[in-house]
């Protein structure tokens, strides 16, 4: 057997990919599935981007290779709606890229700017390509823990200042996936202003920006002043506009760190299928129709499930965004078993915390990917699980 690299070894279990297996073994046992695990939501795209792909399909020129420029519309409406949502104006060509999706970008960035010796800053809880790109480049990741206490921002100063020193690039999400948390201004501030100071790339991870709630609007990291300078934002398609599988995102930023990107993807890949991108740009345009409608069906979804998952004996915040209810168990309860035994005894599928990161401990995650009805019995069948789990324990030990 060739050998593997230590690189490819560090990389671990991702629980998201082996949630389609366990999946797979709990329908093939008949089990009546209730799938709140990854944030792949069951609603339909825009009816116009399933037009556009149709219609984009039959043109010959459409089907060759997208090459770095890919299709030139996409990069327009992405920059119009950066201008137009956020007041932000980037260059479409230079300062605008296409990406296979958002994660494509998040990873390969690392592979730019991780050399042996540096470091990337990842929150921990972190999404899976930040960690994925830091464990392939050359560079090693160090995780900084998302504290409730800390309303679940990454604490720029709790870094080490030799850490710090080796720092060259830091990812951050907010809305965050998975805990809901959204970022004040003033923090931003504070985490470009450290940027600044240690000449570190920020990477933020702004997927969640158009899935809010109650009049809540998240910004973008280019509202905080000199982000320019340090930082780039990744949006995608996955979320907004239920279009996960289609595999499209963008990223700005200022035309030196558009470039490398562009460069590191020239020797990685050919771009985007260009009537996906055809796809992606009718979709945004949409928005102002699409949106609105989307977000209701997940506030619908997210008050139903505060609801029941509080009177199911959970602890449970209502979030501002995201797709997501960040779930805190009882006391003694460990979030591994539970989601293990809520899988195998009542075919409720969730994140646990653990399986994101050892500080998450206690926590699980689910999706609001599927409807009220279900997400209530998901609550129901989780109640008993507790329950049965709980009253073990109260149990006095068998005597042997
Ligand atoms: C925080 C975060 N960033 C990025 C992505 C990936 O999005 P895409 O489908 O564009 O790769 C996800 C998907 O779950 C996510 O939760």
């Amino acid at each position: 057997m060739p050998r593997l690299t230590d690189r490819y070894a560090s990389l671990g279990v991702s629980w998201i990919d082996t949630m389609p297996l366990r999946k797979g073994e709990l329908l093939e046992r008949g089990v009546d599935v209730i799938d709140l695990g990854a944030g792949d939501a069951d609603l339909l795209p825009p009816r116009a981007a399933v037009e556009r792909l149709k219609e984009a399909a039959e043109i010959p020129a459409l089907g060759r290779y997208g090459f770095g420029m890919g299709y030139r519309p996409f990069r327009e409406a992405a920059a119009r709606f950066m201008e137009e949502r956020f007041g932000e104006r980037f260059d479409p060509i230079t300062e605008t890229i296409p990406l296979i999706g958002s994660k494509e970008g998040l990873s390969l960035l690392a592979m730019a700017y991780l050399s042996r010796e540096d470091v990337a800053i990842i929150p921990e809880p972190g999404f899976v390509s930040y960690i994925g790109g830091a464990r392939l480049s050359e560079g090693t990741p160090h995780f900084v823990p998302l504290r409730p206490e800390k309303d679940f921002l990454l604490d720029v100063t709790e870094i080490p200042s030799e850490v710090a020193e080796r720092a060259r690039l830091i990812y951050l999400n907010y809305p965050n996936n998975p805990t809901a948390a959204t970022a004040p201004i003033s923090y931003l501030e504070e985490v470009v202003a450290w940027c600044r100071e240690h000449d570190v790339l920020l990477a933020y991870d702004n997927a969640y920006s158009e899935l809010a709630f109650d009049g809540y609007e998240p910004p973008s990291i280019f509202h905080v002043e000199g982000a320019r300078e340090i930082a780039m934002e990744f949006h995608t398609l996955s979320k907004t506009y239920n279009m996960t599988g289609w595999r499209l995102g963008w990223a700005n930023g200022k035309a030196e760190f558009i470039e490398v990107l562009a460069k590191v993807k020239t020797f990685v890949d050919m771009g985007q299928f260009m009537p996906v991108q055809a796809a992606g740009a009718a979709a945004i345009e949409t928005r102002h129709d699409f949106i609105p409608g989307n977000v209701e069906v997940f506030r619908t979804r997210r008050d139903a499930a505060v609801e029941a998952w509080r009177e199911a004996g959970f602890l449970v915040d209502l979030p501002k965004a995201t797709m997501y209810v960040w779930i805190r168990l009882p006391e003694g309860v460990d979030d591994i078993d539970f989601t293990l035994r809520l899988m195998d005894e009542a075919g409720v599928i969730v994140i646990p915390g653990q399986g994101l990161g050892p500080s998450c401990a206690g926590y699980f995650r689910i999706a609001l990917t599927t409807g009220t009805d279900r997400i209530v019995e998901g609550a129901q069948r989780a109640a008993a699980v507790l329950a049965a789990m709980q009253a073990e324990a109260a149990a006095p030990a068998a005597t042997p």
